[in-house]
């Protein structure tokens, strides 16, 4: 942002030229941002084929889709491709479109799969599918929407997207995999945590980030930096969904909450919580918070949390890695569109949905 003048008194200072431009800018780059995830919600609705035979498995697709969703990964895609000193509208724009409606349906095919995986009731405050129409019809939704997310892609005919993009699927399949080994290991330990959300979440948000430096000419220096911010800001966001499964409510999430206490998904809070009685040398609160994750007790996990202090622990680890992806930010010229990465990185925690 441009320095503001001070007036004599130090006080109620005036927007310079600099200032006013600045936030013209701004106003234009988010003007840009939301024009294009219109054109990505077209492409959303559009990538399907409406062949007779496939007509299931398109409403199918188009509940989960246009129940809403943040689209938190496209706007990602849609912020970091203006940041880049060479990117040219009018020949990158529509190959950046359909990269991020790409990853977005790729994003909602490992929801559908996650959903049916932890028996969740709820998605994006719409029933899920495999609630609607049985687990094998689910499963095979969210095959097809991977299917829809390669087709996304024949457009830009980019190499380096497709191994980015296959490499980032092995990875988030490895992440489930891993979390599944560790269900309910409360040994776990802290980078085996950061090691699992990097991997089922960092990821996804690393490839978004990253992506239009691969489309971009002259951007490949660029394409660390955004890895960082992308892998930073997705972690900052796993954490905080893990802090929410614990403080908020399925009204305000649009999902259910204790589920991954249900699910014996050992995350930050129980974590820390446990770090906590640990510290403090309280042996028998903490076999007492251990006996009830074992049970699954959600009011006495929550009221141990509560006790430890174990959230706002888990907000400041959730702050740390917004801050050091706002950092790896350093490695971009000043621009509108940088500023509104950097916002994306705060709104990652600060969210309540
Ligand atoms: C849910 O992602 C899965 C996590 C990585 C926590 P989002 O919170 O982005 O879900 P939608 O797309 O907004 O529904
Ligand atoms: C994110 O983890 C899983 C995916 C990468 C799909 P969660 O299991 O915490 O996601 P939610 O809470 O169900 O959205
Ligand atoms: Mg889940
Ligand atoms: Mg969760």
């Amino acid at each position: 942002m441009a320095a503001q003048s001070i007036n004599a008194t130090g006080t109620n200072p005036m927007p310079t030229q600099d200032a006013t431009a600045a936030a013209c800018a701004l106003e234009a780059a988010r003007a840009n941002v939301s024009a294009n995830l219109s054109q990505v919600e077209y492409l959303l609705n559009a990538t399907y084929t409406n062949h007779h035979l496939e007509t299931q498995v398109n409403a199918m697709c188009m509940h989960v889709i246009n129940a809403g969703g943040k689209r938190i990964r496209p706007r990602l895609v849609l912020t970091s491709a203006p940041a880049l000193p060479g990117y040219d509208p009018k020949r990158d724009q529509e190959n950046i479109c359909h990269v991020a409606a790409s990853i977005e349906i790729l994003h909602t095919a490992t929801l559908v799969h996650d959903d049916v995986i932890d028996k969740a009731p709820l998605r994006r405050g719409a029933p899920t599918l495999h609630e609607l129409e049985g687990n094998h019809a689910a499963v095979l939704a969210g095959d097809y929407l991977f299917t829809r997310c390669f087709a996304l892609l024949q457009r830009p005919r980019n190499f380096d997207i497709i191994a980015e993009i296959s490499r980032t699927l092995s990875q988030l399949v490895v992440g489930e995999l891993y979390q599944l080994e560790h269900e309910g290991d409360l040994n776990l330990s802290l980078e085996t945590y950061y090691q699992t959300i990097y991997a089922k979440t960092g990821v996804l948000f690393e490839l978004a980030a990253s992506a239009p430096a691969f489309l971009v000419p002259e951007s490949t220096d660029f394409i660390a930096p955004l890895k960082t911010f992308g892998r930073e800001l997705g972690i900052a966001f796993q954490i905080t969904d893990d802090i929410l499964d614990y403080s908020s409510s399925s009204a305000t999430l649009g999902k259910d909450v204790g589920t991954d206490l249900a699910d014996q998904r050992i995350t930050l809070p129980v974590l820390l919580a446990l770090r906590s009685y640990e510290r403090a040398g309280h042996n028998a609160a903490k076999e007492q918070l251990i006996a009830a994750v074992q049970q699954a007790d959600l009011n006495a996990v929550r009221a141990a949390i509560e006790a430890t202090d174990a959230l706002a622990q888990c907000k400041e680890q959730a702050q740390a890695a917004s801050e050091r992806a706002q950092q790896a930010l350093a490695a971009l010229p000043e621009s509108a569109a940088r500023t509104l990465l950097s916002e994306l990185a705060l709104k990652a925690i600060a969210r309540n949905h």
